[in-house]
């Protein structure tokens, strides 16, 4: 088997001297052109009923009866406005070969080319037939080099999430982020089994006890000048709820519950991969929420890293608890800015559903850089509020905090509030991300998915004046 973070050529440009031309028409545009065209190219639209719909396609022949051009309706901004990566669905319907864009609008090239690119990701990694690919030279203009990294990044960012925690546990996890970290030159340390005890990182041995794969925190660093990043993802590789055990259907898809790590360490490959001026380190705790004799119990109070109880009142709301030890280790060394990204409650997906990644912030201006990035990517983020009020909500009395807050009121806002006493004074942002698409869209299979990485990455530069 190839490694997870090998990457694929369907996810890179092709290098082709002769490419098939796909013609992106407006459908306002439409009849002039065709009264440019040859007499049998417009024939051949007019009785296909060829009317330039957003997602329409249409094959060509040329004299000789192979693939002559590719007509592909791009609507109007009205229609384009109902998703992104419009072009991808075009190109997913075409037969293999390589092919080159004509006539997109210069500012829609970066999202097309990208939605292009990702169109080349599936996870076969158990499929016994591979398809094959329509590949797409690089358009003019286009940074490539970036547009791969992005690509690239959401490819490991998917793997790691679709792939099964049977063989994506805390041992393939931290495989995953020794590969990565070879890659790129970076540092990696590893935290695991009773030496997280001696270390002083009690919730995440406590979570991740019952579990055969032992629970371990993975710190990577990367980098050595420029401003300092810290990124935290949730590692639970599979989350059963623990002793407060979920019920089947909540269960079904927790292989994806180590969403937010997989979505740091695609935003890390890309940030490696562009040689970002910055110093960038990446926390991980990687655990297995699992059901065992010795697995920590609803009533039972911990002492943090930070020194902070935690009263223990759902075994179930386990993410906060091992992000907690990785904050305040972050936090230690003050960092510029640090960000979380967690699949942390089922209240985040109910509030704003799959599309959207919900995040975090108290400084206006990250929120103010990230919600211009997002809409420049194509990758749509929404804030919620870190709401002071609330922290009344996570205080139990017989210990300093509460894990899960009875009630349910604004769950994930609540999560988060947990988080930041962890952060400190560290400038702090968090996405409590759903990490899955429950359907397929354009350039979107059903399955794992990143969601905000592209987000930030394209707003790092503002955030941290790169
Ligand atoms: N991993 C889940 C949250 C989750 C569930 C994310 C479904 C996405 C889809 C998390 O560990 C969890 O179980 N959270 C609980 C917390 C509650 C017990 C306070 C939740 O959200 O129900
Ligand atoms: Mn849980
Ligand atoms: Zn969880």
């Amino acid at each position: 088997m190839t490694s997870l973070t090998s990457i694929p050529a369907a996810l890179c440009f092709a290098k082709a001297e002769t490419a098939i031309p796909v013609q992106v028409i407006e459908a306002a545009a439409l009849e002039a052109w065709l009264a440019d065209q040859p007499e049998r190219a417009a024939r051949w639209s007019e009785s296909a009923g060829f009317s330039a719909r957003l997602g329409e396609s249409l094959l060509i022949p040329d004299e000789d009866g192979g693939l002559g051009q590719v007509l592909a309706g791009y609507g109007d901004a009205k229609a384009r406005t109902h998703g992104r990566f419009h072009l991808a669905g075009v190109a997913a319907g075409l037969p293999e070969g390589a092919y080159r864009l004509e006539g997109l609008d210069p500012a829609r090239r970066d999202e097309e080319a990208l939605g292009w690119l990702l169109t080349g990701y599936a996870f076969d990694r158990y499929a016994s037939q591979k398809r094959g690919q329509a590949r797409l030279v690089a358009p003019e203009g286009v940074d490539a080099a970036r547009i791969e990294a992005q690509a690239a990044g959401e490819a490991l960012t998917r793997d790691l999430i679709n792939t099964p925690a049977e063989d994506m546990g805390p041992d393939e996890l931290e495989a995953a982020c020794r590969d990565l970290a070879e890659q790129h030159g970076a540092r990696i340390d590893v935290t695991a089994g009773e030496d997280l005890l001696e270390q002083n990182f009690p919730l995440i041995h406590t979570v991740g006890r019952a579990a055969e794969a032992v629970p371990r925190l993975i710190d990577m660093r990367w980098g050595d000048e420029g401003p300092s990043l810290c990124l935290v993802g949730k590692g639970v590789c599979f989350d059963t709820g623990g002793l407060n055990l979920k019920p089947g259907a909540s269960m079904g898809l927790m292989k994806k519950d180590m969403g937010g790590a997989a979505t740091v360490l695609g935003l890390a490959r890309m940030i490696m991969a562009l040689g970002l001026r910055l110093r960038l380190r990446v926390l991980i705790p990687a655990v297995e929420n699992a059901v065992a004799g010795n697995a920590f119990r609803p009533g039972d109070i911990f002492t943090s890293r930070k020194g902070l109880t935690v009263e223990i009142n759902n075994t179930d709301a386990e993410g906060r608890l091992v992000l907690a030890d990785a904050l305040a280790l972050g936090a230690e060394e003050t960092p510029d800015l640090m960000i979380s990204m967690a699949t942390l409650t089922g209240a985040a997906r109910v509030a704003v559903g799959p599309d959207l990644a919900p995040y975090y912030t108290d400084h206006e201006g990250d929120a103010q850089a990230l919600a211009g990035a997002a809409a420049r990517v194509a990758d749509p983020v929404w804030r919620l509020p870190f709401h002071q009020p609330y922290e009344a909500m996570i205080e139990p009395g017989i210990a300093d905090l509460d894990n899960a807050p009875k009630g349910g009121f604004a769950g994930s806002i609540t999560a988060a509030l947990f988080l930041r006493r962890f952060a400190g004074e560290t400038r702090y942002m968090h996405f409590d991300i759903y990490g899955w698409c429950p359907s397929a869209a354009p350039a979107r299979p059903k399955g794992g998915v990143g969601m905000g990485a592209r987000a930030l990455l394209e707003a790092l530069p503002e955030m941290l004046r790169l």
